[in-house]
């Protein structure tokens, strides 16, 4: 299977998929790294890993519509048949999902439902919750509301910033991302209304 990564930061659950990859813990080849952004270092870690890496820059097209036409037309190009959202902080039209319906997974540093959005620790924080964590879903049409694949829970410490907060989320996304990839791709997922069943 052909795995498109959309990224617009440094990229370090693309680098866990990456080696996922190269441990040999699902069969599957990043066919292409796409960025929105020219600066995401997710771009330099593609190139070290000898994957085509591209930038389309949101910033030259006018509208959404355009943008995602020319994301389409990259992901088409490279034959992608599955979407991997690495920190991609772009909310996509359901143009796009449309496209690829239950063939895109997002990963999101809390534990949904709660704190959906895209500053989710600070929000934690201001909350005062004392457990936190991560979720890796399907992306449907909504804000981070897809049918929910993983979840992974840390502490929240007392003396945490959104930093330390953040550091402890991001060992958990990098475990249970590989994990997730690895039961979609195998076929183990199988959607049921807003529930996924894992299959044994
Ligand atoms: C991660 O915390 C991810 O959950 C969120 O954006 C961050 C991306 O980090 N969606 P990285 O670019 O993978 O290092």
């Amino acid at each position: 299977p052909i795995l498109g990564v959309l990224a617009s930061g440094r990229g370090t659950n693309l680098q866990s998929i990456i080696n996922a990859i190269d441990a040999g813990q699902f069969a599957a080849e990043i066919g292409v790294v796409i960025t929105d952004k020219p600066e995401a270092l997710a771009l330099e870690r593609a190139k070290d890993a000898g994957i085509i890496g591209i930038c389309i820059n949101r910033k030259e097209y006018n509208t959404r519509e355009d943008f995602e036409k020319a994301l389409i037309k990259e992901l088409h190009a490279h034959n992608v048949e599955h979407i991997i959202l690495a920190g991609f902080m772009r909310i996509l039209s359901p143009l796009f999902i449309r496209e690829y319906k239950n063939h895109i997974l997002n990963i999101h540093p809390a534990l949904l439902p709660a704190f959906v959005g895209a500053h989710s620790h600070r929000d934690v924080l201001e909350y005062g919750v004392k457990i936190s964590g991560c979720t890796v879903h399907f992306v449907d049409e909504g804000m981070d509301s897809g049918p929910i694949i993983i979840q992974s829970a840390v502490p929240v410490e007392d003396n945490d910033t959104e930093d330390t907060l953040a550091a402890r989320v991001l060992e958990q996304e990098h475990i249970i991302y590989p994990k997730a990839i690895e039961l979609y791709l195998n076929d183990r997922l199988q959607i049921n209304g807003r529930k996924v069943l894992i299959k044994s």
